[in-house]
């Protein structure tokens, strides 16, 4: 793919890995949009980002159809055509099975799953025009569960599932499917202060990088999932 004038969204791109990726796109000259579930905190992003015209700031909370279809609209009215979706919005909340809140649980379910789906189904016919990309960020807890994950593994495998079958039902089209799967990234997921300390971790520019080196491969070729894990945790 020639990446330069190409749009993406990326949902959840305030910060973290979607901020990350914003930055490496826009590097290469493509316009972006990125959301989350605040106005000003998504414009702050993009006050660090730059890029004035190559950004487009979106409220949209992934939970809710009706959000990201308009935030859709938003980005074909601006620019006309959408060619990489990254959904990449999630959340994680870690306890054992027993003291998992019925809240926590759907919010997992609401933003890390079923927030996927709507974001698909809100772009897959503007992708199916563009013959463009959707990628999504699952986790390494979509194939390790670990204890105390009960509600966010069932949500990462649930990612991973929904990906590799939506890759089936949309290569077709020329549409491209990935699933990233990372282990530790160091940003402000579960409330995490990134410094010093994570730097052992898979910094989110890594993740950025892939981005383009996925966009950048030749049509012919998908890499479908993909693991990405901290060379180095023995540093911790
Ligand atoms: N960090 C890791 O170690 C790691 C490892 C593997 C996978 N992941 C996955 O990577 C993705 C990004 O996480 P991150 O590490 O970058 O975490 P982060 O720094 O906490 O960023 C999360 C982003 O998601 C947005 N968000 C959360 N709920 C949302 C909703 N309902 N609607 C729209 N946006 C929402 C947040 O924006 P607002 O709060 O402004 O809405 C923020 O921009 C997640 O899916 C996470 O599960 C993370």
């Amino acid at each position: 793919m020639e990446l330069k004038n190409k749009v993406a969204y990326i949902t959840g791109g305030s910060k973290g890995i979607g901020f990350a990726v914003a930055k490496s796109l826009l590097q290469q000259g493509m316009k972006v949009a990125i959301s989350g579930r605040n106005l000003k905190t998504v414009k702050n992003a993009a006050a660090k980002l730059g890029y004035e015209d190559a950004v487009l700031t979106l409220q949209s909370d992934v939970t809710q159809y009706s959000a990201e279809d308009k935030a859709v609209k938003e980005i074909l009215k601006k620019w006309g055509h959408l060619d990489v979706v990254l959904a990449n919005a999630g959340v994680g909340h870690f306890a054992p099975v027993d003291d998992l809140e019925i809240a926590d649980w759907h919010q997992m379910v609401n933003t890390n799953l079923t927030g996927v789906f709507f974001t698909l189904k809100a772009s897959v016919d503007a992708l199916k025009a563009t013959k463009g990309y959707y990628m999504t960020l699952a986790s390494l807890a979509g194939t390790n569960f670990f204890a105390s994950g009960a509600g966010y593994n069932a949500t990462k495998f649930g990612v991973v599932g929904f990906t590799q079958a939506a890759m089936l039902d949309l290569r077709k089209y020329g549409i491209k499917v990935t699933t990233i799967m990372p282990g530790s990234v160091a940003t402000h997921f579960n409330d995490n202060e990134p410094s010093e300390k994570d730097a052992w971790k898979i910094q989110p520019e890594d993740i950025g990088n892939m981005v383009v080196d996925l966009l950048k491969m030749h049509p012919r070729t998908l890499p479908s999932k993909i693991e990405v894990r901290p060379t180095r945790p023995d540093l911790k």
